[in-house]
């Protein structure tokens, strides 16, 4: 079942002086119901540009993009921040957690926006969210007192409290060391997909991209399916 289709998206930007710039080039992609999809790219590529159209935070020069097959452009502005509250996880490189709040603080930030009973019991789901990423004793501990391992757990637990159906990764691992790095990714596989939701990981790190089951690249504003071995062979080092 597709939860979030793209089909011809291109995203360009005016610039004073000069052609505009076309940053996105005819993008298609359709992702499914607990899928888990990688796209990689080197700097400036337009990762970040395309993160942002995925997580319902920007529109499209040209083209269109569904969500649960309703088309984002013929939403308003509220009915898109609700789908994207509802549906939509986000987890960064540099975990973005709140300072001064405790890692269960952090955690119950985005029930604050929900409705019923995921606001009235949001402590408890809170709690349960922790304990799935393996720090339910560090509930009150503040940010700075954990490893960015740990902040990146909370991290986690953050993005998938609200059980969203999309979770979209902006280089989970990019601020931590490798092994760290490959823990908390297979936790990240590991919740998602208990949890049913498609995860989108944008990584430089091929090795991460790897663990995902379909892979692609983003090269220039254009994103092309690659195979999985294709990914690794862009490891430095590799043999291509
Ligand atoms: N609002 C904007 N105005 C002008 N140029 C922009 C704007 N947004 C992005 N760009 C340009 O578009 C290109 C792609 O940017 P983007 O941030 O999507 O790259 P990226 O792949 O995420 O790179 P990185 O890996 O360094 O984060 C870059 O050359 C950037 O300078
Ligand atoms: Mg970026």
């Amino acid at each position: 079942m597709s939860l979030l289709s793209l089909s011809g998206v291109t995203r360009s930007v005016d610039l004073p002086d000069a052609p505009p710039l076309h940053i996105l080039r005819g993008v298609d992609l359709e992702v499914s119901v607990g899928d888990h999809v990688s796209i990689v790219g080197r700097s400036g590529s337009g990762k970040s540009t395309l993160l942002n159209l995925l997580g319902l935070l920007d529109n499209p020069t040209e083209g269109e993009i569904r969500f649960d097959d309703k088309r984002i452009s013929a939403m308003s502005g509220n009915e898109r921040d609700r789908c994207r509250g509802r549906n939509v996880g986000f987890i960064f490189q540099q975990f973005n957690l709140l300072s001064g709040r405790t890692a269960l603080e952090n955690v119950m930030t985005p029930l604050l926006y929900a409705s019923g009973q995921q606001f009235w019991r949001r402590k408890q789901l809170a709690l349960d969210m922790l304990g799935r990423v393996g720090l339910d004793s560090r509930a009150q501990s503040m940010p700075e007192k954990l490893s960015g391992g740990e902040q990146q757990r909370v991290a986690i637990a953050r993005a998938l409290v609200r059980g969203p159906r999309l979770i979209l990764a902006d280089e989970p691992t990019g601020a931590l060391d490798v092994e760290t790095g490959a823990t908390v990714m297979a936790l990240l596989d590991e919740v998602a997909e208990a949890s049913g939701a498609a995860l989108i990981t944008i990584t430089h790190d091929v090795n991460v991209a790897a663990l995902a089951r379909r892979h692609y690249r983003l090269d220039q504003g254009v994103l092309a399916p690659v195979d999985v071995k294709r990914v690794l062979a862009l490891q430095p080092g590799a043999t291509p």
